[in-house]
């Protein structure tokens, strides 16, 4: 059995959990909208068509903030189209994913059901095709009262209230060649600090998110971040990054490694964010939005020969195993260690489109990397300890990958410590032990573990329960010092409390 020590203390902070890094991703894609969280003709919908087993799972997960519409999509999408009337709303061409787009569901729908989810909307401006006097329009039919044009045609739309919302993406992976309306980072940076600074007018208590780099091994990565904030510093709160893993080469500790990758990602983009406040002489820290993360290539081949110019296809429907459960773990873990820096992160995406959660004309289920997510956004609330972890390392594409994965959070105020923690290792279980005298009375209340002998093991409609968490891991607390197992290529969640 191999063995690692974590060594905590609780005055070595690295800081609070924000909550929104628990965050998701709804976009007009696929059957995320259509047939994921809305089917008016489905026995599930509820009066405004939104389904109910769909909200019934996404309460579960406890998801803190949504964003929307897009993704590729927003950054042609004229949200004046979603509407009023919906008998006259019209179907456009959505040029990102190659689908008609009916617009029966838009951005009061949204707001409507971000209600019933219990979660904050996270909305995105086409900064593609359009610019600053959209991104106000939109803003001011939002959050401002009423009395002007746009506010009244909301009243006129059945919300009498504004929706307040606070949060708000410049665009989306603008960057990115693929991206309708990409632009050098220069004139990205330009038309997102005049945007930000136009929005501010209209309302001034909105978070802003600059559009970072597509992902890491984007060409123009680094001078990308450094420019467009030299750009727009003063006029955004959080700069985004984006990344997608995949195990294409069917080398599976390699690509549980990944989160590895995702760790640098981290600190070289916090690195390029104190660079530019660095030499503005800045006040302020720009922090970090990790707004679409996930494991993403199971369905890239059938994407490739879906019919073009229809509605709703099952499009990026990747169907998750449990090794995809193992990293996206790990990747939640990457994320909390980062907790000073990471504010807001999106798991993308929510429904159908690579998500935790799958629908069909008769039900809805939960696909294996749901759990981990759940587990996170539910008990991983707190403070995370700065903790020094000594664990066996693999040699990987990545660099050395240690074998454990791991966070500890302490939530003094429930007096409770929760350790994540993946054993990456394929072949043999670890032993790992952590010296809690400083936690005196502190006894294991649950030790959850996700663990499948096969690594493809898969949850599908048929067999929804294939991979499923159960309670009984094994660890104790004793003489101050917490022994715990963790299974070969194991995910564990252990609730210490007092
Ligand atoms: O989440 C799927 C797509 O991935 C998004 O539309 C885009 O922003 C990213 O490339």
């Amino acid at each position: 059995m191999k063995k690692a020590e974590i060594v905590v203390d609780k005055s070595f902070l690295t800081g609070e959990v924000d909550r929104r890094i628990y965050g998701s991703f709804i976009e007009h894609l696929g059957r995320a909208v259509y047939q994921g969280i809305y089917q008016p003709d489905s026995p599930f919908a509820d009066e405004q068509g939104f389904r109910k087993d769909v909200l019934k799972l996404i309460r579960e997960l406890n998801v803190p903030v949504v964003r929307y519409p897009g993704g590729n999509f927003v950054s042609g999408y004229h949200w004046e189209d979603g509407v009023g009337p919906k008998e006259k709303r019209p179907s456009k061409l959505d040029l990102a994913w190659c689908v008609i787009e009916n617009n029966q569901f838009g951005l009061n729908e949204f707001v409507d059901w971000a209600k019933k989810a219990d979660t904050e909307v996270m909305m995105a401006v086409n900064l593609g095709t359009r610019g600053a006097e959209d991104a106000k329009n939109v803003l001011e039919y939002c959050n401002i009262k009423g009395g002007t044009y746009y506010s009244d045609l909301r009243r006129e739309h059945g919300y009498e209230a504004p929706h307040n919302i606070k949060l708000w993406c410049l665009g989306n992976e603008m960057d990115g060649p693929w991206q309708m309306g990409h632009k050098t980072a220069d004139e990205y940076g330009r038309l997102a600090e005049e945007t930000g600074r136009i929005m501010r007018m209209v309302d001034p208590s909105v978070e802003l998110v600059a559009c970072g780099s597509s992902y890491l091994d984007m060409p123009t990565f680094g001078t990308w971040e450094a420019t467009v904030l030299d750009h727009c510093y003063d006029q955004v709160d959080y700069l985004s990054l984006h990344q997608y893993y995949g195990n294409r080469d069917g080398n599976t500790p390699d690509f549980l490694a990944s989160s590895v990758g995702m760790d640098e990602f981290i600190s070289s983009v916090v690195s390029i964010c104190d660079y530019v406040k660095a030499k503005k002489h800045g006040k302020k820290k720009i922090n970090l939005s990790f707004d679409e993360w996930n494991v993403w290539y199971h369905s890239n081949e059938a994407d490739k020969k879906l019919e073009k110019w229809v509605q709703a296809p099952h499009q990026l429907e990747d169907v998750y195993n449990f090794e995809d459960a193992l990293l996206v773990g790990s990747m939640l873990i990457t994320l909390l260690r980062h907790a000073d820096r990471v504010k807001i992160a999106c798991l993308a995406q929510l429904v159908n489109v690579i998500a935790p959660i799958m629908t069909s004309d008769t039900g809805a289920w939960r696909q294996t990397i749901f759990y981990p997510y759940m587990h996170a956004s539910t008990m991983g609330v707190g403070t995370v300890l700065n903790t020094i972890v000594k664990a066996p390392v693999y040699a990987s594409s990545f660099g050395d990958a240690p074998y454990l994965d791991s966070v500890v959070i302490m939530n003094e105020e429930n007096e409770t410590l929760t350790i994540f923690a993946v054993n990456k290792d394929l072949e043999e279980d670890m032993e790992v032990t952590c010296d809690l005298r400083q936690f005196a009375g502190y006894h294991v209340a649950e030790h959850i573990v996700m663990t499948h002998d096969d690594m493809k093991a898969e949850n599908t409609e048929a067999n929804p329960d294939t991979v499923v968490p159960h309670t009984g891991g094994i660890s104790k607390v004793e003489n101050g010092r917490l022994c715990a197992v963790l299974g070969r290529h194991s995910w564990n969640v252990i609730r210490l409390t007092k």
